[in-house]
């Protein structure tokens, strides 16, 4: 089975959290490729999929939601995975209840366009510089904490669970 790990980055923590998936995929025997959605030729020629974005206003960055509407029949009936990258270990209290529940409508939104297995919600790096001195007063004033949230061993726990999803399914296409 031919893996596709797509993203959509903005700032480079989707990507990297993509490529630890897709290495992950490879150390357990798949054939993977990792790559930035908008450098995907041709999705159909795929088995599975493990897609991702960064979360902007709590929604996928374009080229995410543009790449599922696009690729909803390529999609179809293939087992398909979703992550989203975001900031709710970034935050606390009240507003890290607030990103639990706008995970809800951060899915649904996707559940247009793709039917996934899962769907996880990863903290990337949340940085002051691509907030903007206006946002990053908001956010500080919120209680949120600039710096690198990204969670390695939940990434590879989740990576392995996919892994192992994919060998059943091999194994039951035999
Ligand atoms: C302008 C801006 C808006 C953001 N909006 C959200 C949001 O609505 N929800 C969320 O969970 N994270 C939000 N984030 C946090 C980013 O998703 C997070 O920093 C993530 O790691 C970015 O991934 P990337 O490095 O691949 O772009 C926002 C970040 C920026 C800069």
């Amino acid at each position: 089975m031919r893996v596709l790990v797509g993203y959509a980055s903005g700032g480079g923590s989707t990507a990297s959290i993509a490529e630890a998936v897709a290495a992950a995929l490879h150390a357990r025997g798949h054939e993977v490729v990792a790559r930035t959605m908008d450098e995907v030729s041709d999705a159909r020629s795929y088995d599975a999929y493990v897609l991702g974005s960064a979360v902007r206003d709590q929604a996928w960055l374009p080229l995410g939601r543009d790449f599922l509407a696009a690729q909803r029949k390529a999609l179809c009936g293939k087992p398909v995975w979703l992550f989203s990258v975001g900031m709710p270990g970034a935050l606390s209290g009240p507003w890290r209840r607030w990103a639990s529940l706008a995970e809800a409508d951060l899915l649904a939104g996707l559940l247009d366009h793709v039917a996934p297995i899962d769907h996880r919600l990863f903290t990337g790096v949340v940085s002051a510089e691509r907030f903007g001195w206006f946002g990053a007063l908001v956010f500080r004033a919120v209680g949120g904490r600039f710096g690198d949230f990204r969670e390695w061993p939940a990434i590879e726990m989740w990576s392995s669970s996919i892994a192992e999803a994919l060998s059943e399914i091999e194994a039951a296409s035999r």
